[in-house]
This record gives structure tokens, sequence and C-alpha cells, in this order.
């Protein structure tokens, strides 16, 4: 069934447990999303990013209508989510084809600058009736970024200014710099236990990590502990994916494209049941 974002996040942060939140490129993705879910009998989320549609020549629509179909048919609760979004026009394109909730990025700008945009952005999109989450402190090594930025873990959010970015703008969550970086491909990163403690006590929004394909087992399952309740995942699904097709091209494939994408979203699958186990995403919001 179609979720909201909101109501799989406040069921679980009230356990301080939290939902994965994994991107999805093709519609194998969003397939494997859901299938990986519906074994874990766990809600989850599917997130589309900006990049991502950059990808499929601009356009959000065929992608995001085909994704909020596999999440009706879904046997768990999946919401549809608008991943990084810097782009005003493609937030505004969000409204109406199945997508409850958007992250607006900005977080990229100085303070008061990512202040003042969130805060209009929050405004719009809470009147078009959707929820938002917006970044304070930016986790580094997203597609496109200098090479400065490509892993970035020294980057941490100020509790003091989360507080008040937060009661400022309105936001619904927030994602926070605690020591990851997006697009690891090895799972290295050392998270800021001391510093999520404080920025949980200073917000009562919930937080969310991204960047967590870096992150090993251990720390997330402490992160979430923590107060993290949202837990962002794209590289992890797309090693699988990657791996599974070189496998199966290196064994000799035949020109059909469907054998070795069925075999791509099994595996993808199998890490969505996986990483949802280690997030202990509650029975509640099942
Ligand atoms: O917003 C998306 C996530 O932060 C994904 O990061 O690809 O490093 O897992 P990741
Ligand atoms: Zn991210």
């Amino acid at each position: 069934t179609l979720a909201a974002t909101g109501e799989l996040l406040t069921a679980a942060a009230d356990q301080h447990r939290a939902v994965a939140a994994f991107n999805a490129i093709t519609l194998e993705h969003a397939e494997a999303i859901a299938e990986g879910a519906e074994a874990a009998e766990a809600p989850v989320i599917i997130q589309i990013s900006e990049n991502a549609v950059k990808y499929h020549g601009g356009r959000l629509l065929p992608l995001a209508r085909a994704t909020a179909e596999v999440a009706k048919e879904a046997a768990v609760p999946v919401a549809l989510h608008l991943d990084h979004v810097k782009s005003t026009a493609l937030l505004r394109q969000a409204a109406d084809c199945g997508i409850g909730s958007v992250m607006y990025d900005a977080a990229h700008l100085p303070y008061e600058r990512n202040l003042a945009e969130t805060r209009d952005a929050v405004r719009w999109a809470h009147e078009n009736g959707l929820w938002v989450e917006a970044e304070l402190g930016q986790v580094g090594g997203k597609n496109g970024e200098p090479p400065l930025d490509a892993h970035a873990p020294g980057a941490r959010t100020d509790p003091g200014e989360a507080r008040e970015f937060a009661a400022a703008t309105g936001v619904d969550a927030l994602a926070v710099a605690i020591g990851s970086s997006h697009a690891m491909t090895s799972r290295t990163a050392r998270l800021d236990h001391d510093l999520l403690a404080r920025l949980h006590a200073a917000l009562d929004v919930p937080l969310v990590l991204h960047g967590s394909s870096g992150v090993p087992d251990e720390e997330l399952t402490r992160a979430v502990a923590g107060g993290i309740t949202k837990v962002n995942i794209g590289t992890a699904l797309n090693i699988a994916m990657t791996t599974a097709v070189r496998t199966r091209l290196a064994a000799g494939a035949g020109s059909d494209p469907r054998p070795y994408l069925a075999e791509a979203r099994q595996a993808m699958a199998a890490t969505v049941t996986r990483l949802i186990g280690v997030l202990n995403t509650p029975a509640a919001a099942r």
C-alpha cells in the first residue's frame, strides 16, 4: 500500500527504531525495494533523487508513476519520497504523482541562505500536502560535486544551529552530518555518537542519516538506538545490482537483458531485506 513517510517515521521514532529509504534509479530498483521489504515484513521508503530524474532526461513522472504503482501493489506500506531536490521546478512536480514527501537540499548554501530557501520550500510544500526533510551541515560526496567534497566525513551539524533551523523553517525532519559520506563503496564510516545524542536532545523532528551505504551494521544499529529515524541507502543497492550483472555477463549471457536484470533485482531485494533487519523497523508500522 502507498504510505505516508511522516506516519512511518513517527511510528518508528516512538520506539527508537528506523525506516530505510532506498534510492530507486530504475524500475528494477523500485520492484526490488518493495520485494525486499515484503520479505522483511516491514514498511519502506522508496526515494527518487534529482540526479535520478536527470538520468531519465529530466523527466520525473514516468519513474514516479511506475514506482507509485509498485508501492500500491506492495503487501507492506511503501512511501514515495523525492530525494536531494535543489530545483524548485522539480519540487513543484512532486505534488500529484504519488510522492508524499521531499528532501529539499540547500545544505551547500551558507547557513542563512539555506534557512531562507528551506523556509520558502517548506511553506510551499506544506500548502501542497507534502512532508519535507531538509539538511544542515553538508554530508559530502554526491554526484557532480567537486573532488574536495568526494569524501567529507569531517562535516558536522551544530546542535544549536539545528534547533534554530528546524524552528525557523518548520521542516518535518532534518538530515544531519555526523560522520557519514555519500557514495562510499567500503563500509568504513565511523559516526559521532556523542554529537548524535546532542542533536537528538536538541531537536523534536526525526533525524535522517545520509550516505548510509558506507556505515557498518554495528554503527547503524547504534545510530538508530541514538535517535536516527530515517536511513538513506543508495550505493549499496547499486553495488548489489552491478555485481550481479557483472557476474552473469562474465558467465556468458545472451542478448536478452531479462536473465541478468532478474538476478540484479533479486540481489537488490536481498540487500534491502538484510538492511531492514539491521534497522529494527517496527512491527507497529507494518
Ligand atoms: O540520499 C541518498 C543517500 O544519502 C544515499 O547515500 O548512496 O552513500 O548510500 P549512499
Ligand atoms: Zn543523501
